[in-house]
């Protein structure tokens, strides 16, 4: 690792005491604690996610580090301060809650911080840099690991609230994308510790098209998913927080849905199936899609429901299918 990067390290840890402390016991930092309170956080997960608040002042993070000895060109090279013109600098995160991010191995490598107002945008991650790739890194992976191994299989969320919110409840083997969609290197990661990973994103549209995007890259390098749905208002955090941990684990992590299951209630939102036209094209991409599969007893068991719920017959849905089996090979 370059001098730099070990020098931007430890301005981030002494950056991560200092904003955990400020929310913790300042004045300054009340409004930060305050929000984590009325949002469902206790103090120990506060402490474990050494979550802190970045106060609304102009430079009072740049004068900490300066004080410590630590060069301005390297502050806004980190992205910690931002220069307005040839002497002054402003702090990046002014009035925010702040999320240490985590590298594997727990040292900090940026943090991302919440406005506790309207003020867009609503979260603010550090700029990305050698310590700090977004699509390679996993919120909270560090943390997590010992439970995905324990359990074989990991829930992906999309926020880091959702993560925090979930191993508050115990459930543990929780990790998050940082506001990207999954990449193929996450993917990867993920596959070489469990079997079966367990999308869990937002309820809305665009949760929606990033499970559907998250489940093929998954599959394609080899890893099993299941699909924990949510209702088109919650996400997981909200969810927790409305209907408690137990339900959260029985009625969305247990009852998660297969990759078929979650394909055809995702196609369904596309088309009108009291339309023929529509039903045909909607049949006919299922289809499709179970002409992917290998496994000849799943592939009967998605035929079957098609067959009963569109009242088609087992053997033409079949025949169709091996036609698409066939164009595959
Ligand atoms: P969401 O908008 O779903 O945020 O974005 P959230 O986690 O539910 O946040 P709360 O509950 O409103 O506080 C999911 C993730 O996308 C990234 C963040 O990493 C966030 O956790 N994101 C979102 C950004 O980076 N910037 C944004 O402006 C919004
Ligand atoms: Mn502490
Ligand atoms: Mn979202
Ligand atoms: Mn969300
Ligand atoms: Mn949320």
């Amino acid at each position: 690792m370059s001098q730099e990067s070990q020098n931007v390290l430890s301005a981030y840890d002494w950056l991560r005491k200092l904003y955990h402390h400020l929310l913790r016991f300042t004045k300054d930092g009340k409004e930060g604690y305050h929000y984590l309170k009325e949002r469902g956080m206790d103090d120990e997960t506060i402490e474990t996610f050494q979550l802190g608040f970045a106060p609304n002042a102009q430079d009072f993070i740049a004068e900490f580090l300066a004080k410590k000895g630590f060069q301005q060109q390297l502050l806004v090279k980190a992205g910690i301060v931002s220069q307005l013109d040839n002497n002054r600098v402003t702090d990046r995160f002014r009035g925010r809650v702040i999320f240490p991010i985590r590298n594997h191995i727990g040292k900090t490598v940026a943090f991302g911080g919440r406005s506790i107002t309207d003020e867009q945008p609503k979260y603010l991650n550090s700029p990305e840099s050698e310590l700090f790739q977004k699509g390679k890194l996993l919120y909270n992976f560090d943390l997590a690991k010992k439970h995905i191994r324990k359990q074989n299989e990991v829930v992906l969320f999309e926020g880091y609230m959702d993560v925090i919110s979930a191993y508050q409840a115990g459930v543990k083997n929780v990790v998050a994308t940082l506001g990207t969609s999954l990449t193929e290197s996450q993917a990867k990661l993920l596959n070489r510790y469990v079997d079966t990973v367990v999308i869990c994103y937002d309820g809305d549209r665009a949760g929606l098209a990033a499970t559907y995007k998250a489940a093929n890259l998954l599959r394609s390098v080899g890893c099993g998913i299941k699909v924990a749905s949510l209702d088109e208002d919650m996400d997981p955090d909200s969810f927790i927080r409305k209907h408690g941990s137990d339900a959260f684990i029985n009625q969305v992590i247990k009852a998660s849905d297969t990759y078929m299951s979650f394909y055809m209630r995702y196609l369904q939102k596309d088309y009108n199936l009291n339309l023929e036209g529509d039903r045909i094209t909607y049949i006919e991409n299922i289809l499709k899609e179970l002409a992917m599969i290998e496994s000849p007893i799943e592939r009967e068991y998605y035929l079957k429901e098609l067959s009963e719920a569109h009242q088609i017959s087992i053997e033409t849905l079949s025949a169709e299918m091996h036609g698409y089996r066939q164009k595959q090979e």
